[in-house]
């Protein structure tokens, strides 16, 4: 779905959001993925979670409005796999494509707005973020041949093809809820994004972005890696005087509210740094 003139793409999207609430150093977790699809240019979402988890997410986030988006929610009734996301989402998309994001994602770095930006500029097909680590068999794994074009692709294989780990963020053409309900669930009962990746592969319309070494992913969805994520959050944060993920500043930058609209989201949390950093923002602008 196209609204408006160049550079001010809105499309529907989905986050795929785990039952984690839990903060990232000095903000909740769902911040950081929320935050890389803002950072798309996506002000329409649907956020996806256990019938259990949705009312907090929706306390904690509203509607959006206040940051210049629309947050609308969706259960997933039972854990029957991130592809399900795409199925739940058919009516929100209504045909848009789309940009789907897992809650314990997060996502930082140089050049990652312009790697978005690549994805986001496909009129066809899927994109994919691959990235080196070094437990492979834990992911979907993506293997490539010499000339840098995805071979296969394949969910915690026990022999990876390779070290390429696919990150949990996928963009996808129209026809992503279609491929979904064609997907057969697999031993461990889901309906794996792996298997709409291969879809999209098998047709020769899957792209893979390497991510390089400026960009860090974190999968924060066990106990070490949510500490290692939120130190590798506060060391970052103290020695830029930045916020990463700040929703709210990238809500202003990106012209969806404007400094007095800043401001106002500042003064009830102006007691903290949080709340500090905000008001320095909406100060320096006026
Ligand atoms: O983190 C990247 C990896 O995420 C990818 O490399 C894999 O290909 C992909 O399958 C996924 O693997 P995980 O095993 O890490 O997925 P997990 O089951 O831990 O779920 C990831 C998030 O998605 C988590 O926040 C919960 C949410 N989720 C998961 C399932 C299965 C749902 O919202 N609904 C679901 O049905």
């Amino acid at each position: 779905m196209l609204a408006g003139g160049s550079g001010t793409r809105l499309f529907p999207m989905t986050a795929v959001i785990s039952k984690q609430l839990l903060p990232v150093y000095d903000k909740p977790m769902v911040f950081y993925p929320l935050s890389v699809l803002m950072l798309s240019g996506i002000r329409e979402v649907l956020l996806i979670s256990t019938p259990r988890d949705l009312p907090l997410f929706r306390q904690l986030l509203g509607d959006g409005r206040r940051w210049g988006m629309r947050i609308d929610y969706a259960e997933q009734a039972a854990p029957r796999g991130i592809a399900e996301a795409l199925i739940i989402a058919e009516p929100f998309l209504a045909g848009a494509p789309s940009a789907l994001v897992l809650g314990d994602n997060l996502f930082f770095g140089h050049g990652l707005v312009e790697m978005l930006a690549e994805a986001d500029a496909r009129a066809a097909g899927a994109t994919v973020f691959a990235t080196r680590v070094k437990d492979p068999e834990r992911f979907g794994v993506v293997a490539f041949d010499r000339d840098g074009r995805a071979l296969a692709i394949e969910e915690k294989p026990r022999r990876p093809k390779s070290n390429y780990a696919v990150a949990g963020l996928y963009f996808y053409d129209a026809e992503a809820p279609t491929l979904a309900r064609r997907l057969a669930p697999s031993a461990r009962g889901e309906l794996e994004i792996t298997d709409l990746n291969r879809l999209y592969l098998e047709r020769g319309a899957l792209g893979v972005i390497p991510f390089g070494r400026g960009i860090a992913w974190l999968d924060a969805g066990t106990p070490a890696a949510l500490l290692q994520a939120a130190q590798f959050i506060q060391t970052i944060e103290e020695s830029q005087q930045l916020k990463i993920a700040c929703v709210e500043e990238i809500a202003w930058r990106q012209g969806w509210i404007g400094a007095d609209a800043l401001q106002r989201l500042a003064e009830p949390l102006k007691g903290g740094a949080y709340g500090q950093y905000l008001l320095r923002l909406a100060q320096d602008e006026a």
